[in-house]
């Protein structure tokens, strides 16, 4: 099955934005091991990050009937976007949601992701393994 797995705003820039709060490793990292786990569990993983919202929902609308599952980190846009929420309501596989922060022991504006409610499950808090995770979570889900 082919999995899209959707990276939200200021992504592009994990390695070099508050390492102390995302960690060392580039989004390139983060699609390689993916990737490379995906193989393992025979996944077909692509890849893609935006920071424009209307995108991310071209991308969710387009992967209807297209990918078996959804891996997203919406970043900001969790916690701002009704839009993102809408678009994952008409896709008919699982969704996992990953946080690579904890976002509850942060801001009270983090706490809340509206994504949450489509999502089968949230990660928040593992650090750039959450991703993995999820790709674990939407094998046994697809099984
Ligand atoms: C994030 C948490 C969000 O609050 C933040 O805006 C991000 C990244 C995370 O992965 O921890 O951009 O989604």
């Amino acid at each position: 099955g082919k999995i899209l797995l959707i990276n939200g705003p200021n992504l592009n820039l994990l390695g070099q934005r508050q390492p102390e709060i995302y960690g060392s490793e580039t989004l390139d990292d983060i699609v390689a091991s993916c990737t490379a786990l995906g193989a393992e569990l025979g996944l077909d993983v692509h890849a893609r990050q935006s920071n424009h919202e209307g995108v991310l929902v071209d991308w969710i609308q387009e992967a209807r009937g297209v990918a078996a599952g959804i891996i997203i980190n919406p970043a900001a846009l969790s916690h701002t976007s009704v839009a993102i929420l809408d678009a994952l309501k008409m896709f008919e596989g699982p969704v996992m949601e990953v946080h690579i922060s904890n976002i509850h022991k942060r801001e009270r504006f983090r706490h809340h992701s509206y994504v949450s409610a489509r999502a089968e499950g949230v990660i928040a808090g593992f650090g750039t393994d959450g991703y993995g995770f999820a790709l674990r979570r939407i094998k046994t889900l697809l099984a």
